[in-house]
């Protein structure tokens, strides 16, 4: 089967075209024909090979980076406890440092409890848009100690897991502050927060000037660090989605009495029932599926490059 990945981490024309050994479903297993992977962040990292110390030991070369699929049950391993059958349209959240690799292939096999049915109404794209961002959005309000009524700011509002989590946290009966460019605020209202701020340095203050009491939470999808922590009344939390162990992230300094979330969603990976919840609230239209563009895997290099330069609306997908 062809897949795409990394001989040697690298810049985005590292990204290789490659035929590689047909997995087959063991025991509890599902193979996957893989329509649709999007492309996030964390592909990025893997191309790099920051994530080259928790990769499996069963995985070789091309290391494939995909953290969402979209596409078919091709196959049932045996003794395999699920409801989906060969033909079924689904989705999963995939990791690829497991053993199952990364998404970008014609076909994964994952574990029956990350394979879920695909919303009825979404195209593979659009499908393969939600299970990664939608369950790191779900990860870091079901950490935060939040109830309905409750206050809290979104940075990133315009992106993946910003877009999601301002979503996530209307449906759970939240009120949302979220910050947008200039350019992204209808987007950003289109989503459901209350109130919108600029985005940028001094947001917490500009949180503050419209909640003067400050909000019970963030969820930090900007990495804004300790610019958004002033932000946080006392007692409160800040869910972040990058650890300052990782190259390039700001210590969050004096935290006062905020407490910390770190949000890590291959937590969730097996998770099924988070994953078919963001199924149903999807189907409903309380969650948005946005595509930026579709290209095919071959073209993964120039996905990387768009992803990397910003101000990619939606996410890039890779079909397959
Ligand atoms: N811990 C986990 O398990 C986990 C899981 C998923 C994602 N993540 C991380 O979460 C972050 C967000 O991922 P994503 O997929 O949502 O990314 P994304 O779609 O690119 O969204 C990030 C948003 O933040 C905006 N932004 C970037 N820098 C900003 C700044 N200084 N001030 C205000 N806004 C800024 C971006 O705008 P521009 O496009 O204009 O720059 C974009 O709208 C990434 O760092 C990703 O690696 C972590």
């Amino acid at each position: 089967m062809k897949a795409v990945g990394v001989f040697n981490y690298g810049a985005p024309e590292a990204l290789e075209v490659a035929d590689v050994p047909l997995p087959e479903a063991e025991a509890g297993h599902i193979r996957v024909r893989v329509h649709a992977a999007a492309v996030n962040p964390s592909d990025v990292l893997l191309r790099m090979g920051f994530t080259d110390a928790w990769l499996s030991e069963s995985l070789t070369r091309p290391y494939r980076p995909g953290m969402d699929a979209a596409g078919v049950v091709d196959a049932i391993g045996p003794d395999t406890d699920t409801d989906l059958k060969v033909g079924d349209r689904v989705m999963a959240m995939v990791v690829p440092i497991d053993p199952s690799g990364g998404a970008y292939a014609q076909y994964i096999v994952l574990d029956a409890r990350q394979v879920v049915r695909a919303p009825a109404n979404a195209t593979f794209a659009e499908a393969a848009t939600l299970p990664m961002n939608g369950l790191t959005a779900r990860r870091a309000l079901d950490m935060l100690n939040v109830a309905p009524g409750d206050w809290i700011a979104v940075t990133g509002a315009a992106g993946a897991v910003g877009g999601y989590a301002v979503q996530l946290a209307k449906a759970d009966g939240l009120h949302v502050v979220a910050d947008a460019a200039p350019a992204d605020e209808e987007l950003v209202r289109s989503l459901g927060a209350d109130r919108i701020v600029a985005r940028g340095p001094g947001i917490a203050q500009r949180i503050r000037d419209v909640l003067p009491e400050g909000v019970n939470a963030v969820v930090d999808a900007a990495v804004m660090g300790a610019q958004a922590v002033p932000a946080i009344r006392a007692g409160g939390e800040i869910a972040v989605v990058r650890s300052e162990s990782e190259a390039g992230i700001e210590p969050l300094g004096d935290l006062g009495d905020v407490t910390v979330r770190e949000v890590f969603v291959p937590e969730y990976r097996y998770a099924g029932d988070k994953l078919d919840g963001l199924r149903v609230l999807a189907e409903k239209g309380q969650l948005s599926l946005r595509v930026a563009d579709e290209m095919p895997g071959e073209r993964a290099a120039e996905a990387h490059r768009r992803l990397e330069a910003g101000g990619v609306r939606g996410r890039l997908v890779l079909t397959f």
